[in-house]
């Protein structure tokens, strides 16, 4: 029988220490993406109103990997996990990019519609999450 994988997911919050541009959400985005491709990592990324709000998911051992990288970035602070629980199976298609005002840049760049996008039913899980947790 093929080993049971060790799937988890992990959530958290946290604040960018200045208001992040297009660009460099899209540059956020592109070296995060590298890695998370690399190591079956998908989930999504929220950004509104200078906050973060994100849910990555896979193997337990690249979560954590993923979750150090993030820890270690300077460009957001004030970071809180908010839960780490077992999965069975991925809920993401890929690694997501979602923010207000999303719909209107992939109208003018159609090739970044597959990863960068409004809101949808992915960030509703996420939203929620964020909501729930009193700052
Ligand atoms: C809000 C936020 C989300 C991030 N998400 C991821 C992620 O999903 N995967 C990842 O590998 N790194 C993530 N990072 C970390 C950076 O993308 C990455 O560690 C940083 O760009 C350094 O990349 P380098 O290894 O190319 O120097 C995140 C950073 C921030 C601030």
């Amino acid at each position: 029988m093929p080993k049971q994988k060790d799937l988890i997911e992990l959530s958290y919050l946290s604040v960018a220490v200045s208001d992040m541009s297009f660009l460099g959400l899209m540059r956020l985005l592109e070296a995060a993406r590298a890695f998370n491709q690399k190591h079956g990592i998908t989930g999504i990324l929220f950004y509104d109103n200078q906050e973060f709000g994100q849910v990555i998911e896979g193997e337990r051992t690249s979560v954590m990997k993923v979750w150090k990288r993030i820890q270690d970035d300077k460009r957001h602070h004030r970071i809180e996990l908010l839960e780490i629980r077992d999965i069975t199976e991925h809920t993401y298609p890929d690694w997501l990019l979602r923010f207000y005002g999303g719909e209107s840049l992939t109208k003018d760049y159609p090739a970044l519609a597959q990863m960068v996008g409004g809101m949808d039913k992915f960030s509703l899980a996420l939203l929620n999450k964020m909501r729930e947790t009193e700052r």
